[in-house]
């Protein structure tokens, strides 16, 4: 089996996705903007002590700096006829066991999944992913909302990769009613699972807006792709599925049409060392 490699393209997803030669992908993930409409930054500041600043931590005072800022639009006009054209132009490249997962959030995940029913046919819907975090503040008016939707479809629900035995433990919510054995190994998650978000102070951090847990993407990749397949994600961002991808033996092909996302992607996947390749757009 050849090495695996990670190839970061930096272009518009749908003029690159109309391009490309029927090479067959086995997995496909997506993240797009939420159509949030607002735009998606990040700033990373660090803060020294200064006499003349403003009073923090201590009862002391601190002058803060802005060290960069990462920013995309996510806003659409119709949100669902933008991914509905990109999902549509990358069925010819999934192979004919290939999954797809579309990551949504709640306020577009009916429209999407209705779309999706549409494209690859009711049949191949698998499951509703319920990526479940706790983090940050309370809604004071409403249930905090602290979930993602990852829609997976089977291109042939009847034949598509599922690894049961590569999938990851987690504990048992009570322990003390299976037996010692049983609560020792934990249990196969559910279609609801539990993943804190990338924690803000964490080694993981990237700095990129949305970037998403490499927890979350290395279950997707280890379960639903094989060592040696061709995962493709073209909503690529902070590179997180090529960094899984990656880790666990496949290739992958990153596409994202932000130059800062190009940026990041590089420097994240030069540290943990693959043989990336570089393309503008080919
Ligand atoms: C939600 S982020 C993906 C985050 C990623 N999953 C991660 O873990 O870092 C969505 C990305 O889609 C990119 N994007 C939006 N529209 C695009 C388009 N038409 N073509 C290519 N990339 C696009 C944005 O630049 C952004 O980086």
């Amino acid at each position: 089996m050849s090495e695996p490699t990670v190839t970061i393209v930096q272009a518009e997803n749908l003029a690159w996705l109309r391009r490309q030669p029927a090479e067959p992908y086995q997995l496909v993930y997506v993240d797009p903007p939420f159509n949030t409409g607002s735009t998606q930054r990040l700033q990373r500041r660090r803060s020294t002590r200064d006499e003349e600043g403003t009073p923090g931590f201590g009862g002391r005072r601190y002058a803060t700096t802005l060290l960069e800022e990462r920013s995309f639009p996510d806003r659409f006009e119709d949100y669902v006829t933008f991914l509905r054209e990109r999902v549509a132009a990358c069925l010819r490249l999934l192979a004919p066991d290939a999954s797809l997962f579309v990551h949504v959030d709640p306020r577009e995940s009916h429209y999407v999944k209705v779309m999706l029913d549409e494209l690859l046919g009711r049949d191949s819907f698998m499951n509703e992913i319920v990526w479940a975090y706790d983090y940050g503040g309370r809604a004071r008016r409403r249930w905090s909302a602290k979930h993602d939707v990852i829609l997976w479809y089977a291109v042939d629900p009847g034949n598509y990769r599922y690894d049961y035995d590569a999938i990851d433990r987690v504990p048992y919510m009570a322990p003390t009613l299976v037996s010692p054995e049983k609560a020792a190994r934990g249990k196969t998650p559910t279609d609801v699972w539990w993943n804190t978000i990338v924690s803000p102070t964490g080694k993981e951090r990237t700095g990129y807006p949305t970037q998403k847990p490499l927890a979350i993407l290395e279950r997707i990749v280890r379960v639903h792709s094989r060592p040696g397949d061709r995962v493709l994600d073209f909503f690529a961002g902070s590179g997180t599925t090529g960094e899984a991808a990656w880790r666990l033996g496949r290739s992958a092909v990153l596409v994202d049409e932000n130059p800062e996302a190009v940026k990041v992607m590089r420097a994240r996947l030069a540290a943990a060392r693959p043989k990336v390749r570089r393309s503008r757009a080919r």
